[in-house]
């Protein structure tokens, strides 16, 4: 296996303006008083929501050998424990909660677990989320609602819950990696929930790594573009279409860079990072196109999409 924080494998738009001579303007490590510590991983205690597939797995398997604790959650119990059986160790303990965390009784049995640590988490990556392919008329409300209570609802109590039961110091800064979208970058037809959820999630890292920077808590948002996952089997409906894959062959990045990526980003004090060279450069085009240009390009895709 490649060095899963091989600096390497990082592409971002903070590491290409570095390499230029240029301090991203998301750098953690210039605080007000200072250089403030950045994150690092051996020994973190860590909690990773949707561990059972896809990202959430690939995390858990990359800190193996860093971690002292992994806290792994998600709603399958047997994929989980599946999981740790794979990464069991005799130094990294590994605990499982089954629930679902789009409930508060499911996060509530998530920090019933974490209670019994002999200390609280240092890392939290708020990755469980979900999508919905397809019109937004046509989507049931179970389904709409399932993404705003995943996505947005439960990573915001996590994180809140997170922060008031972590123990940062200025020598042993505690993290959250929240994971976003490309999405996040540019309204998406069919996709618009969805792609709404992960705008919520970049503003809301990017804001709160402000403010929580003084209590030594540093935030990541991790904004992939097409990655194969379980992720487009669960956003397809019953019976419904894929969603439009054009130009997608180009920005898939395999789950094992995303993670390794995201993993350094995070060490190096990076609060947004795009995994991969072209989803950057994608996200680069969305952000600074002018908004009517956008707005054109969605709308000839979309029309093509219908008319197939
Ligand atoms: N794959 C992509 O193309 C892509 C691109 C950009 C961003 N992302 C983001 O990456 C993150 C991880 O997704 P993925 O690609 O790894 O997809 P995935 O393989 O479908 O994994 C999603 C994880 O979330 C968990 N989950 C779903 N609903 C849950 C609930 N109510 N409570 C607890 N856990 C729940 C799932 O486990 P259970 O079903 O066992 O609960 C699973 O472990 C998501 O936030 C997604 O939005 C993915």
């Amino acid at each position: 296996m490649a060095n899963p924080h091989d600096p390497k494998v990082h592409e971002s738009v903070s590491a290409s303006a570095a390499a230029n001579g240029v301090v991203p303007s998301g750098d953690a490590r210039v605080g007000k008083t200072g250089r403030a510590r950045p994150f690092t991983l051996p020994g973190c205690s860590a909690i990773i929501t949707g561990a059972s597939s896809g990202l959430g797995a690939e995390f858990a398997r990359q800190l193996r050998l860093s971690a002292s604790t992994l806290v792994l959650a998600a709603r399958s119990g047997d994929a989980l424990e599946k999981l740790k059986a794979e990464l069991g160790n005799g130094q990294l303990q590994v605990h499982v909660v089954a629930c679902d965390l789009s409930t508060e009784a499911g996060r509530a049995a998530l920090w019933e677990k974490v209670s019994t640590l002999p200390t609280p988490p240092n890392l939290l990556i708020n990755n469980a989320g979900l999508g919905d392919y397809g019109q937004f008329m046509e989507a049931s409300e179970a389904r709409i609602r399932s993404q705003i209570d995943l996505n947005i609802t439960a990573l915001t109590m996590l994180l809140h819950e997170f922060v008031a039961r972590t123990q940062a110091t200025e020598e042993r800064p505690s993290a959250i990696i929240n994971i976003s979208s490309l999405a996040s970058t540019t309204p998406v037809p069919e996709l618009a929930v969805y792609a709404a959820t992960k705008s919520y999630v970049s503003s809301l890292t990017e804001g709160l790594a402000i403010e929580l920077e003084s209590r030594h808590i540093r935030l990541l948002a991790v904004c992939p573009g097409p990655t194969p996952t379980n992720f487009g089997k669960n956003a397809r409906r019953e019976a419904g279409k894929d969603t439009d894959r054009s130009g997608q062959d180009l920005l898939t990045v395999p789950p094992q860079r995303v993670v390794s990526s995201a993993l350094h980003s995070l060490e190096v004090g990076h609060r947004r990072m795009f995994p991969g060279k072209r989803v950057a450069l994608a996200a680069f085009l969305f952000e600074k196109m002018p908004r009517w240009m956008l707005r054109g390009i969605l709308t000839a895709r979309y029309r093509r999409a219908m008319a197939k």
